[in-house]
């Protein structure tokens, strides 16, 4: 039976009417009793992992009612491959970014969290924060601050709030310049005092901020030094100056020795270092006792302050912990994170009220990509195909449970290779193994090895050298008949997978062609393209996809939506024959339940780009030395010039620009009145349907900050206006906001004298209302 959370205990003082400060004094007090009873063994099993049946553990201590950590993957939901089918495949971080909303991303947190809970872990290893530096960045599927510090500063809080909120700790992840794949546990990332601050460490201070009880150091190096031995960014940088005062856990074999006096408190997996050697070295002396104390205490506060320990959480991985309710909210998630990139002769919505003939075309569109892979998948029970939910939308029948299989056993393959970013689910027998492929959308082929069945999307591995003796096959899905369905008001639908789809769109009045690639954690994607990982690792992206996209709409005159799943940045060249362009990220399982509701208008979209589409591979120019590194050495010596700064200080139009994304409405700014350091516009619905806006506010700095030429510096949400209806919205600048790191005299913000040009708009490429803010001298910011 599964256990619900029911408060935290912080509320509990509120309640009793404490003082948030006088209630962590408590906490504090509490915990300095509670460590002065451990003994130094009981002290050091809780600074590193050990064997169990979470991807990372610490034991119990039961004599003085410490509960054991239990930590799980991952960032975007939780990750259970021995109990696939258990839990929700939310929106990724990288696609939840996208709705600007700290509403929606608390929503998202909270509902993570009680499934966190109910399978009885303590600990979600996520969110992921770093920013998309590089587009090809094979995690920033994951990472939800997009490519703005800003935007990740002001998002991160809300993901925090709601998975802490059910009173489990939330951990930050990865601490830090861990942007990129390509030899991630070897490279050394250089990057000044300066970059790290205005741009990297943002997101991280907004986490910490809201309280966030735990961080996990990178497997990178920083300026030559590993991440988790790094006593400027952990120390320093992390503990002292942004005042982090929970715990760090190291990533998956990230430690590399007793680095503890350098910061970090706690090893995971194993106790490598952390175990005896820790041990002796505290006994002889070349480490205080205080300091074990003090990584112990940072572990038990938030253990303290959210209830940790004196809540009895007796679930089990065992439990099923998805729901009707949390699929409802993973599908509004993921409408609110659909933009709509472009929109010409204002083809979508589709009508509801006349009659129409939708051609839906793409493999994606029977068995989308809606996740990446590594420690950030999550296997769901089932996933809702873009075309069940168009079926549904328009009243027809349903496909999905019902899609035919044949399993087979002709295939050879090399039972050692790796299967990374492929899923494995436990089975029994070679049979439960392929009815377990058959029953998965993305599955054709399958290993069953022991107990474990690994699952594959396509037979790139087929007739691998080295075979074995593991029992193998296909469960290959027979695509659903291409015919015309169609309900009372003469609406049809009808599907193919790509073979014949010309001759089909042609008999309809619009095409929607469903694209997706993917991404996982432990490389970098090798390009971004639709084609990208065709014949690698699990080569899930059916091949001639652009090409395809080419063929319908050169035959119907551009009479075509493209919606396309991807972790992030894409090519699109083919975006000026189409006439709509729908972006749905890693969307989650019900990806086409959110799509249609977006296709047909159910949902206005209302979502923005948190990073920019190219119109070309690197178009920002990386050279090997800055990105992916030459001998293992990856210079960040483009310092602020990343993602949109790029393109505004050398003039260069994107495919489209961070920021933007279109609505069925249409708004109109005006009126931007600056009072002191507060700036309001009013916005304006001048389209015909109720529709959200996402006013952004822009900073250019006076020339003497040495900034890039735009950074974002303050957006929000306008409620849903009626058309013809205006909302006045304000803006208020922070210190931090009109400051600039100084990294030669304090080593903290400043303020630089001058005049700041504010710019309010739509998009980073649509900012019509501008005003200015003076300021008369130079202002040094106070350490908190
Ligand atoms: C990843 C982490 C993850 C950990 C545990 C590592 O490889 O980088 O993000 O939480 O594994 O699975």
């Amino acid at each position: 039976m599964k256990i619900l959370f029911s408060c935290v205990a912080f509320t509990v003082w509120a309640v009793l009417g404490v003082a948030a400060s006088e209630a962590i004094d408590i906490y504090k007090q509490k915990v300095s009793d509670l460590v002065a009873q451990m003994t130094l063994d009981e002290k050091i099993s809780m600074l590193h992992g050990t064997t169990g049946a979470y991807v990372g553990q610490t034991p119990a201590i039961p004599r003085l009612g410490i509960p054991a950590l239990q930590m799980n993957d991952g960032p975007q939901g939780f990750r259970d491959d021995s109990h696939p089918g258990t839990t929700t495949s939310f929106p990724s971080g990288g696609t939840i970014s996208a709705t600007w909303d700290s509403d929606a991303i608390y929503k998202w947190g909270a509902a993570m969290g009680v499934e966190f809970f109910e399978k009885g872990a303590n600990v979600q290893l996520g969110p992921g924060m770093n920013l998309a530096r590089v587009p090809t960045g094979g995690r920033n599927f994951e990472y939800m601050s997009g490519a703005d510090p800003f935007l990740g500063y002001k998002l991160t809080p809300s993901a925090i709030a709601g998975i802490q909120s059910m009173g489990v700790m939330a951990n930050a992840k990865h601490w830090i310049e861990n942007n990129q794949e390509t030899n991630r546990d070897t490279v050394s990332d250089v990057v000044d005092e300066r970059t790290r601050h205005e741009l990297y460490y943002m997101p991280f201070q907004g986490a910490v901020e809201a309280g966030v009880a735990s961080f996990m150091c990178s497997y990178n190096k920083i300026n030559g030094i590993w991440s988790c031995e790094n006593a400027v960014t952990l120390k320093q940088d992390l503990k002292e100056t942004l005042g982090f005062s929970g715990f760090v856990m190291s990533d998956w074999g990230a430690t590399h020795s007793t680095s503890i006096l350098q910061g970090l408190d706690q090893e995971m997996p194993s106790g490598l270092y952390f175990g005896s050697t820790l041990l002796k070295q505290v006994q002889d002396g070349t480490i205080p006792e205080e300091i074990i104390n003090d990584s112990v205490s940072r572990i038990l506060l938030p253990m303290m302050q959210l209830g940790i320990m004196s809540t009895n959480n007796t679930n089990t991985l065992n439990n099923a912990v998805n729901s009707k309710d949390h699929a409802d909210i993973a599908y509004e998630l993921s409408a609110q994170s659909h933009v709509l990139l472009q929109n010409n002769d204002d083809i979508l919505p589709f009508r509801t009220d006349k009659p129409i003939k939708i051609a839906i075309v793409g493999k994606a569109a029977v068995a989308p990509i809606i996740g990446g892979g590594g420690s950030g998948s999550v296997f769901p029970s089932h996933i809702v195909s873009p075309y069940q939910g168009v079926l549904n939308e328009l009243g027809l029948s349903s496909i999905n449970g019902s899609m035919a299989f044949m399993c087979s056993t002709d295939y050879e393959y090399d039972v050692g290779i790796a299967q990374w970013g492929c899923e494995a689910v436990p089975a029994a027998t070679p049979e439960d193994c392929c009815t377990a492929c058959g029953n998965y959308p993305l599955c054709e082929n399958w290993v069953f090895s022991g107990s474990s069945c690994s699952m594959y999307p396509n037979d790139a591995h087929k007739k691998r050298t080295g075979y074995k003796g593991a029992t193998s096959g296909s469960a290959k899905k027979s695509m659903p008949p291409t015919k015309w369905d169609c309900n009372a008001k003469a609406q049809c639908v009808a599907f193919n997978d790509g073979s014949a789809a010309v001759s089909l769109a042609k008999e309809a009045d619009v095409t929607v062609v469903v694209l997706g690639t993917f991404a996982k954690e432990g490389s970098d994607r090798p390009d971004l393209s639709f084609n990208a990982f065709k014949t690698e690792d699990c080569g899930v992206v059916p091949p001639g996809q652009d090409d395809l996209v080419s063929q319908i709409a050169a035959a119907t005159l551009g009479k075509v939506v493209v919606a396309m799943t991807a972790p992030g940045a894409v090519l699109m060249p083919w975006k000026n024959q189409v006439s709509s362009i729908l972006w749905g990220g890693f969307p989650g399982q019900e990806y086409g339940r959110a799509l249609a509701s977006v296709l047909f208008g159910t949902v206005n979209p209302s979502a923005r780009l948190p990073f920019t589409m190219p119109n070309k591979e690197n178009e920002v120019g990386f050279t090997p030395q800055q990105f992916p590194g030459v001998n293992k050495v990856g210079n960040y010596s483009e310092k602020m010039l990343i993602d949109y700064r790029w393109y505004t200080f050398h003039g260069v139009k994107p495919a489209f620009a961070f920021g933007h994304g279109l609505s069925y409405t249409t708004f109109q700014y005006s009126d931007l009145v600056v009072t002191g350091r507060d700036v309001a516009v009013t916005v304006t619905n001048t389209g015909t349907r109720v529709g959200r806006d996402v006013p952004q506010l822009y900073l250019e700095f006076p020339s003497a900050a040495l900034t890039p030429p735009l950074m974002l510096k303050g957006f929000t949400r306008t409620t849903a206006l009626e058309p013809g209806q205006s909302e006045i919205l304000t803006f208020s600048l922070r210190e931090q906001d009109l400051s600039v790191w100084d990294d030669v005299e304090t080593h903290y913000w400043k303020i630089v004298a001058g005049t700041y040009v504010v710019l309010v708009g739509g998009a980073s490429d649509n900012l019509p209302l501008r005003g200015s803010i003076d300021v008369a001298s130079h202002v040094y910011v106070k350490r908190g």
